[in-house]
């Protein structure tokens, strides 16, 4: 039997620094430094994001050493985000991943951070069997996922356009909300009737998604409000939340039941940012209730951008061979 393999991950696709350390499939540690120079900006500016990194990956790697109780040297392994994202903030994790395995002479392995978000799913128990079909729903994905093993994945639809991450984020910049208004969303939502306004639903063929035509019908929709009554969205900022929220919520569940149903898929999960809407998470369970599936979220801390999800993907790549060389370079977009 091998000894165990102590894995060090890293994680820089956007403007979230994060280091982890594994013991095998374990996660002994995940700090995340949160870059707050966006808010101000209602979106990532990726030049500030890339700066940040460089400013937090050498103590977000040292905490993340300490929380685990790990010395550099035990470490056997190096896992990293190598797409997509963007592209400057992706570079800091790669340069630096690929440093520290040249100074250690350690192997490397570059992961797919969408692949990894499914992943975050094997971190606690219970964890999926399979086949397991999974919504990731990001920032900049959304996809359905049809998961036969720890890497056999097949992406089975995904956004034309925009994410739904981004229909969140544009429309709390419509509000005049901060970034990232996820979150922001999610809290109004709680306090509002989520019937009150109605938005259009997209139907794209098979298991695709479209979120750019509800971001439209929002601004018009916000644009002809103000102008009969400037407080407008001050006045019903909790229903204007709940009712897009809702919306939102329909299209990916529409499309998540008719996976399911047509593959006759009963264990089911969501990941990605997303998927800490508190709203989507009740709507799912209610969902897999109907239909008697069995229901996956990962915990908060790793449903957002971590680095235990890229050592889980790191650690399964590891043991199946799946390692690269020291010319790797990042990715802004890539398929897997
Ligand atoms: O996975 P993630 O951390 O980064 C990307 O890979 O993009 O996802 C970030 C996205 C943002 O759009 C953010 O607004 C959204 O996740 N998000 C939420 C919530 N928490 C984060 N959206 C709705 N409700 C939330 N509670
Ligand atoms: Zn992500």
């Amino acid at each position: 039997m091998n000894s165990d393999l102590f894995l060090l991950a890293i994680e820089s696709s956007c403007d979230e620094t994060s280091a982890a350390v594994l013991k095998n499939n374990r996660v002994l540690s995940n700090v995340i430094a949160t870059q707050k120079v966006h808010e101000q900006y209602g979106g990532v500016v990726p030049e500030m994001a890339s700066r940040a990194h460089i400013q937090n990956i050498v103590p977000v790697v040292d905490v993340a050493l300490q929380n685990a109780s790990v010395k550099k040297e035990q470490i056997g392994v190096v896992a990293f985000t190598q797409a997509p994202g963007l592209l400057g903030s992706l570079l800091v994790g790669v340069g630096f991943a690929k440093s520290f395995a040249q100074a250690l002479g350690l192997p490397l392995v570059a992961v797919h951070h969408m692949q990894a978000h499914v992943l975050a799913h094997f971190i606690e128990d219970p964890k999926p069997n399979f086949p397991f079909l999974c919504l990731t729903v990001s920032g900049g994905h959304t996809q359905i996922v049809l998961c036969k093993s720890h890497l056999d994945m097949t992406v089975l639809g995904e956004t034309m356009d925009d994410a739904a991450g981004e229909a969140f984020d544009k429309t709390a910049k419509m509000l005049g909300l901060p970034y990232p208004g996820g979150p922001l969303i999610d809290k109004y939502a709680k306090e509002g009737d989520p019937l009150r306004f109605s938005f259009p639903i997209s139907d794209m063929a098979n298991y695709d998604f479209s979120f750019s035509g509800i971001k439209t019908a929002i601004l018009y929709f916000l644009q002809k409000e103000k102008k009969q009554n400037p407080d407008f969205v001050e006045k019903n900022l909790n229903d204007i939340c709940a009712s897009v929220q809702a919306t939102i919520i329909k299209t990916l569940l529409k499309k998540l039941e008719l996976a399911a149903t047509t593959l006759g898929i009963k264990s089911v999960g969501i990941a990605g940012g997303v998927s800490a809407n508190s709203g989507l998470r009740k709507a799912l369970e209610e969902l897999g209730s109907k239909n008697g599936w069995q229901i996956f979220i990962p915990k908060f801390e790793y449903c957002t951008d971590n680095a235990a999800m890229i050592g889980m993907a790191g650690y399964y790549k590891f043991i199946a061979g799946q390692t690269c060389s020291l010319d790797i370079t990042p990715s802004a977009r890539a398929s897997w």
